[in-house]
Parts: structure tokens; sequence; C-alpha cells
């Protein structure tokens, strides 16, 4: 059965095309590697002792995401990650955005009508929830969607609405909506895990870099939030948790148990931490006193979510199964192995 992961070389995509793997799927990954390494092509092989089929190149060209499902007519599924997500650069290049996420989403639904692919995942998130009013915490899937705080949170909104507006319109496309809270960790085998180019935008990365002596001192961003310890809060979810639940949808989709064809999900563990909480965790677990000094809060950053993840649980039969320890201790593996040159990864 096989399954097509765009940007499956990618952070969240790779952990989950090795759980597919595991899972006897066959997988074909595209990804035109603007955020992400090719090595992870090899990092996936080594863990689960199977390369991917991989095509580089870019889906929000039109020509060559319909050219390639002319040439594959066996995809039971797609899972469709490849996006730009950084929140920052895309308040200052809306366009580079708005273009590359939701061509090639629709690029992707084009060729789903054109060649009869049925069943598409959708890499959503809680940012569409913005910041849920408190009765709206934990937030549900319920929850009213909120004005976007920015291109990048927009094009999630839009692409849900392209997709419900398009299953709605064209019979038998079936679509599944992932909104994920916080992913942070790694594979457990430090061979695979978050790789960001740069300096991290988000803070797991840059705990372990700071804790590995790559950066000076970590910001924390406001002490002033209504908090109990005055930092944000976040649904912070491992990315093992993460991956399986991709696969949980894809066999929901294939074994015909959707209720609806346009569903939506929540991926988070249903427990939130301040960031203060979470750099508490990872002293605990590395025995590395962490260099941070609290500075003003970072503009468009909410106070507070976190996941009110019943209906996943009760639908999926999935549940985050990782507590916040296993997550710094397994971000913090993962940093040391690859500063060590042990991964696959230069
Ligand atoms: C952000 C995006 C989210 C996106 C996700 C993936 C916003 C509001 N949300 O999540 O839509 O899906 O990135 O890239 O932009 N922090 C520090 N110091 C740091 C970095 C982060 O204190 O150096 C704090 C932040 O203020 C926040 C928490 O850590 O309270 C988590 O931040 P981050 O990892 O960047 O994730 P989000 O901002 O929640």
């Amino acid at each position: 059965m096989r399954i097509l992961v765009t940007g499956g070389t990618g952070y969240i995509g790779s952990h989950t095309v090795v759980e597919l793997q595991k899972k006897g799927f066959e997988v074909i990954i595209v990804d035109a590697l603007f955020n992400s390494r090719k090595e992870s092509l090899d990092a996936i092989e080594k863990i689960s002792g199977i390369r991917p089929q991989f095509e580089c190149f870019d889906l929000a060209d039109s020509t060559l995401t319909d050219d390639f499902f002319a040439r594959h007519n066996d995809i039971k599924g797609i899972i469709h990650f490849a996006a730009h997500k950084a929140v920052g650069e895309s308040v200052e290049q809306p366009i580079k955005y708005y273009r590359n996420n939701l061509d090639s989403l629709m690029n992707i639904l084009d060729a789903m009508r054109k060649y009869s692919v049925q069943n598409l995942v959708f890499s959503s998130s809680c940012t569409v929830y913005g910041q849920p009013d408190a009765e709206h915490l934990p937030v549900s899937e319920r929850a009213p969607i909120k004005k976007a705080e920015s291109p990048y949170g927009n094009t999630k909104q839009i692409a849900e609405e392209i997709i419900s507006e398009s299953i709605s319109a064209y019979k038998g496309l079936n679509a599944i909506a992932l909104r994920y809270f916080n992913p942070v960790g790694a594979h457990d085998s430090a061979m695979l895990g978050e790789l960001p180019l740069g300096v991290p935008n988000n803070l797991m990365p840059f705990i372990t870099q700071t804790a590995y002596g790559i950066r000076k001192c970590l910001k924390v961003f406001g002490d002033d939030y209504p908090t109990p310890d005055g930092t944000a809060i976040r649904d912070y979810i491992h990315i093992m948790d993460l991956a399986k639940a991709h696969v949980i949808a894809v066999e929901r989709m294939i074994g015909e148990r959707m209720k609806n064809s346009f569903e939506i999900f929540n991926l988070g563990t249903g427990t939130g931490y301040s960031v203060l909480e979470v750099i508490k965790s990872f002293e605990k677990v590395s025995g590395v006193k962490l260099n941070y000094e609290i500075v003003g809060r970072r503009s468009g950053d909410i106070e507070k979510v976190w996941a009110d993840p019943t209906y996943s649980n009760n639908e999926l039969g999935w549940k985050a199964e990782r507590c916040l320890d296993e997550m710094t201790l397994s971000a913090w593996k993962w940093e040391q192995a690859y500063r060590k040159g042990e991964t696959c990864f230069e």
C-alpha cells in the first residue's frame, strides 16, 4: 500500500515515514529540500532498514506535480507536510508563504481529483485557535477559529477551508486535518530529530543548542503572563506520539472508518507546561544548568493554549503517551548525537 509523504525529509515528516514503514506501508517522499536535508533518507533507512523512494521537486509547480501523479498511479493516500513554517519570516514575506503553502495544496487536490487519489492527511496547527477564550481552554476542535496572527497561520486556516470546500464539491475525496500543538523531541535512536537551519525560532532546539554551547543564552520571552510562573504555556507533544497519530489517520481513511469526509483532530497531550517548566525538566534530565535570561514578550505570542484531546483519543483510539521529561531527554540526546557527528547529518 503506497503512501505519498510530501515534506517527508523534514522534522515531522521523517519521523512519520519511519512509523509508516514500520507498519508495512510503502512510502514515496516528495520534498524540495527547502528546509530539510537529504540525509534524512539515510537516517530513515538506518532506523527502519528500508530506504523510501524519493523525488526532489517543488509541489507548488503544477506541471511537475501533475507529471508525478501521472507516473504513480498506485498512491492510496497522501500525507501533506510540505510547507514553510517560520512565523516571523511569513510576516516579512507573506507572498512566499501563500504561494508555497497554498499552491502546493491546490496542485495536490487537483491531481487527487484527476488521478482518483482519495485520501489526504493535512498538517494543520493549533495556531488556528489563536488565544482561546477562558471558556475554551483546554481547546477542543469545536472552539472558534480566530483571525490568524501571521500569514503562516493564515495559510493553515485557508488550507483547511480549501480542503473543506473541495471535498464538498468533488465527491470521493476524503481528508483529515491534524491540528498539532507543539511538537518536540526526537526519535529514540537519536538518529532523527529537529534540525533547524540557522538560529532556531522554537523553544526546544534553542534550549538544546544553548546547553551544548552553540548559543550563549536562551531568552525567555516574557514572565508577566497571567500564568502561575508568569511564562507562557503550551501543550508540548513528543514527535513520536505525533508520528503515530498520522499512521492511525491513514489507516482510518483506508479502512473507511471516517465519520465524515472531512475530519479534524487536535494532536496534543492535554497538559500545558510553562517555558520555565520546560527548562526545569531539561535541566533535570540532562544534568546541565541552562544559561537563560528573562526578556520582554515576543510579539505575536499567545499566553496559553493546551489541547482538549478527548475527541482524538476517543475517535482515533490514539493517546499521547510520552511525558515532558521524555521529550526534553530525547531532544537532548539527539542534539548531542548530531553535534558529535554520530548521525547521518553533517
Ligand atoms: C510557533 C507558532 C506555531 C507554529 C510553531 C512551529 C506562534 C504564535 N506560533 O509556536 O503556529 O506552528 O511555532 O514552528 O508563533 N520561547 C522562548 N524563547 C525562545 C523560543 C521560544 O521563551 O527562544 C517561548 C515562546 O515565547 C513560547 C514557547 O517558548 O511561549 C514556545 O515557543 P515556540 O517553540 O516558538 O512555539 P510557538 O510559538 O508556540
